[in-house]
């Protein structure tokens, strides 16, 4: 039998934030839900998250995940205090308790199976996780034998000058046989310099007490504060891009870049500095995206290039050029072989087959025809001040530079529109529409 608990209750003080900190995001994932993907696999029989700062929140953000059991922890008076919640809740239970911190988000689930096997094959009543840091500071020490026996476990805080040296650290990931850990917990005292029920002094207590050295310490990075955030996230954008490099895409300038776990590309996609790519992302074959471009929550084509825009919730066919400083707003879909240039904004639309809008247009609420040209400056007036209104242009028309196309409007196909219209009225096929002033001369003016 084996049951897992999640350290989620912990105020995060160092974070100095608003927001929980196992629900700071971390390359588009809080912090929990990473630690929640390192328990793949698992399959434990109890799966318990330990709340208690901010508790409703932090339930709120794994609602859709039934199978967990929330305990609230409070108030929250350290570590082994939380897990003495679990007292009542694994009355009877026989087997493993695996206990992982909240804020250790990189950790592989092969990791965690690999301590789990030697935890058996130890047989003994505590296996913790521990990685020797060329920093250990602000790491619980481990104090062991050479044949990994643990002694101790001293927090940072509680370490005189001698044993803060030791750089064998605590990584927060312990395997605990409960039977034995269930009569321990109890007996654990704050006779310390933070004054909190540390889960660490149970470690001396246990009859037979070893620690696994992790192979990659990277895996073991504690976030406590917004600076080992950052460093995770540094961790997680590499292992992410080489990633992607060894199928087949290149970063121009790699560090200059982010990705999301939730996206896709295809092969010969290039990436060029400064772009960033959110939320989830499918990118087509030989994709050009960059410089200066961000893209969230978006499908490309194969072959689209996209320079210094940005483009969210959008869906663009193949062979389309976008930009230079080009906005794409949600449910913007873009045909094949289209092109949106200089200074356009376009926002829930259709862009038919090979249409152009080149020059500073907004297009909003619009179903563009097939091979129509938008001239530069061109807006669609689609709201009235309480409504948007559509705007509907056919096949191969045409609109002159800055015309204004006051919605509801049906502008037929082969239309064209001379330049500078206002244009308030349905136009039929085939036609002329111009709606300005007439041009007005007056000579021998100055004299
Ligand atoms: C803890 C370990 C330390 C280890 C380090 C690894 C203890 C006493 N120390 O230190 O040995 O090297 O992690 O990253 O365990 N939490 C609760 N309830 C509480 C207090 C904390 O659920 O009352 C949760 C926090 O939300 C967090 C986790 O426990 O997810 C660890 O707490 P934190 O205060 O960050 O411990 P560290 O000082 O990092
Ligand atoms: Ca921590």
């Amino acid at each position: 039998m084996l049951a897992v608990a999640i350290l989620a209750a912990g105020k995060g003080t160092r974070m100095k934030s608003a927001l929980p900190k196992v629900l700071q995001p971390l390359a588009g994932k809080t912090l929990l839900e990473r630690v929640l993907t390192s328990c793949e696999g698992l399959n434990p029989d109890h799966s318990f998250i330990i709340v208690g700062h901010q508790a409703i929140k932090v339930e709120n953000a794994l609602l859709q995940k039934s199978s967990l059991q929330f305990v609230l922890q409070e108030p929250q008076l350290g570590t082994g205090h939380a897990i003495q919640y679990l007292i009542p809740k694994l009355k009877g239970f026989e087997g493993e308790l695996l206990v992982l911190n909240g804020d250790v988000p990189l950790l592989q689930a092969k990791t965690i199976q690999k301590l789990l096997t030697k935890h058996r094959s130890y047989n003994s009543g505590v296996t913790l996780l521990s990685s020797r840091l060329s920093n250990p500071k602000g790491y619980g020490r481990v104090f062991s034998d050479k044949d990994n026996r643990v002694k101790s476990i001293i927090e940072d805080k509680d370490c005189n000058h001698a044993e803060s040296i030791n750089n064998l650290t605590n990584a927060g990931i312990y395997c605990f046989n409960w039977k034995e850990l269930e009569k321990i917990l109890p007996t654990l005292s704050n006779q310390n310099s933070q004054k909190e029920i540390y889960l660490t002094d149970a470690i001396s207590k246990f009859s037979k007490a070893m620690h696994v050295e992790v192979e990659n310490n990277e895996e073991v990075t504690g976030v406590n504060d917004r600076s080992q955030l950052a460093q995770c996230e540094a961790i997680l954008q590499n292992r992410l891009k080489n990633e992607w490099m060894s199928k087949g895409v290149t970063f121009i300038d790699s560090n200059s870049c982010t990705i999301s776990e939730f996206c896709t590309f295809g092969t010969d996609v290039i990436i060029e500095p400064q772009t960033h790519l959110r939320g989830s992302c499918v990118i087509g074959d030989n994709c050009n995206l960059g410089p200066g471009t961000l893209i969230r929550d978006s499908i490309l084509g194969e072959s689209v290039s996209v320079i210094y825009s940005v483009l969210n919730e959008v869906e663009v066919a193949k062979n389309v050029t976008i930009g230079p400083f080009s906005h794409l707003r949600p449910k913007a879909k873009v045909k094949e072989g289209s092109k949106i240039g200089n200074f356009v904004e376009v926002k829930n639309s259709v862009i038919g087959r090979d249409s152009k809008v080149n020059h500073l247009s907004y297009i909003g609420d619009c179903d563009l025809g097939e091979k129509v040209n938008i001239g530069a400056g061109t807006i669609t007036a689609n709201y009235d001040g309480r409504q948007k209104h559509k705007t509907i242009i056919g096949h191969r028309s045409k609109t002159g530079a800055n015309s204004v196309l006051v919605a509801p409007i049906n502008i037929g196909v082969d239309v064209t529109v001379g330049a500078g219209s206002v244009l308030t009225k349905d136009i039929p096929d085939g036609s002329l529409a111009i709606g300005r002033a007439k041009q007005f001369i007056k000579r021998e003016w100055r004299q």
